[in-house]
């Protein structure tokens, strides 16, 4: 039914409806697709066969990303890199990730049907591992592509102890999904703002400046398990009233720094997790953000020391560990113009915000420029199963798309001319 619909806009909003629902969901009456799981295999597939019917060739790296190339007049010639994440967070949206894959695709589809042959190739990525969602690390997949990824950080497993390694990639491979600066024109990439500046503007797309600095935390506190009727208050160690006081003090060491600082305990597991038992073992993540990595790092840093007194006062372990650090990641001024202009040429005033959600593009920064193009979403919502974006919004970035790689077209032309 899908296939039925006319290229565009609304055809991309309507292939991240049909990957929201079983087989390309792993949960039901909602979407969580995790990195390598059945559902991200069979989105693979389906997403292989838009990618051909667009006309590219399609592949998959060794940290399972998702490749399809439109080949350019010069094979040699570095590539315009597009691109988005497959994966999604668990009960969320069905666009924050896909509809930057899906219009890739649909500016390869214009491009192909209007028998255009630009100078250089087009790649459309859809990157596997953004959200961390699955396993304790995030973008691991971008990163692996911008070649920032240690080897170490392989060495995880998901919450049900399935490690990485058996999950279907061969990570003494892993890193063959490295590409060089060499390879890489640029990086765009489209993505819904996630936040409800746009719509307040009354605008459909909006030019991105930067990406703000994250940092993420595993903490694990550790106090002693024990029968839940039987130990006195005053001899218990519990691992989960100990992390209830931390979490606590992530909320007030951010709200009181009352800057654009956010911090955020947003996943809990208490073990053993039973009515009846006191919890010896409890692990939580933090999540720290600001446009200012230095800012962002002195929040952090009061928050660990809070952590270390609270364990200490309550008498648990504690072993923090950073499992994620990203500096703020600044999209490239001559490219900010050229999308101001694209969006122009599109029929839209240009616009400018900053991000303080994290992409993939971050990591694609230390590869070549890039640019993001954000479109609004409804009421600023994601991370929800009631994100929404209007096909029409979708239609609107796409134009702004085609007009952009027009114009990188006509610049790289002028700058390589003999
Ligand atoms: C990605 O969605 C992030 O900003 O965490
Ligand atoms: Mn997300
Ligand atoms: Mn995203």
């Amino acid at each position: 039914m899908v296939n039925a619909l006319p290229p565009g806009g609304a055809r991309a909003v309507a292939r991240c409806d049909e990957l929201g629902v079983a087989p390309y969901s792993d949960m039901s009456g909602g979407l969580y697709r995790g990195y390598l799981s059945p559902a991200y295999a069979a989105t693979l597939d389906r997403l292989g066969e838009w990618m051909a019917q667009a006309g590219m060739t399609v592949r998959r790296d060794a940290a399972a990303n998702l490749i399809g190339r439109f080949e350019g007049a010069k094979p040699d010639a570095p590539a315009l890199m597009i691109g988005s994440h497959i994966d999604s967070v668990r009960d969320g949206g069905r666009y924050d990730g896909p509809l930057g894959i899906m219009l890739g695709i649909e500016c390869v589809d214009a491009l192909r049907r209007e028998g255009k042959t630009l100078p250089f190739a087009i790649e459309v990525y859809g990157f596997g591992d953004e959200e961390g969602s699955r396993f304790p690390a995030a973008m691991l997949t971008s990163r692996a592509v911008a070649g920032l990824l240690e080897p170490e950080a392989l060495d995880i497993a998901d919450s049900a102890d399935t490690a990485l390694a058996d999950a279907g990639v061969d990570v003494a491979r892993y890193l063959e999904a490295g590409r060089g600066k060499a390879e890489m024109l640029a990086y765009l990439e489209a993505h819904i703002e996630q936040g409800p500046v746009l719509e307040d503007e009354g605008l459909a797309v909006g030019t991105v400046t930067g990406i703000a600095a994250q940092l993420r935390y595993a903490v694990t506190v550790k106090g002693t398990a024990g029968h839940a009727g039987t130990t006195a208050m005053r001899l218990r160690s519990d691992a989960l009233a100990g992390a209830a006081a931390m979490i606590l003090a992530v909320e007030q060491e951010a709200r009181e720094d009352k800057s654009d600082v956010v911090a955020t305990v947003g996943s809990i597991e208490a073990r053993p997790g039973a009515a009846n038992v006191i919890p010896g073992d409890v692990r939580f993540t933090i999540d720290v953000r600001s446009g200012d990595a230095a800012r962002r790092d002195r929040v952090a840093e009061q928050i660990l020391q809070r952590i270390a007194e609270i364990a200490k006062a309550r008498d648990v372990e504690c072993a923090v560990d950073r499992i994620h650090d990203l500096p703020p990641s600044p999209c490239d001024p001559k490219l900010m113009e050229l999308m101001d202009a694209a969006t122009e040429d599109a029929g839209h005033p240009p616009f400018r915000l900053v991000s303080g959600a994290g992409h993939d593009a971050m990591n694609m920064a230390a590869l070549g420029p890039t640019a993001m193009l954000f479109i609004r979403c409804k009421g600023g919502v994601s991370h929800n199963p009631a994100e929404h974006v209007e096909p029409a919004d979708a239609d609107a970035a796409l134009r702004v798309m085609l007009a952009f790689i027009d114009r990188l077209a006509k610049d790289w032309k002028s700058s390589n001319a003999c």
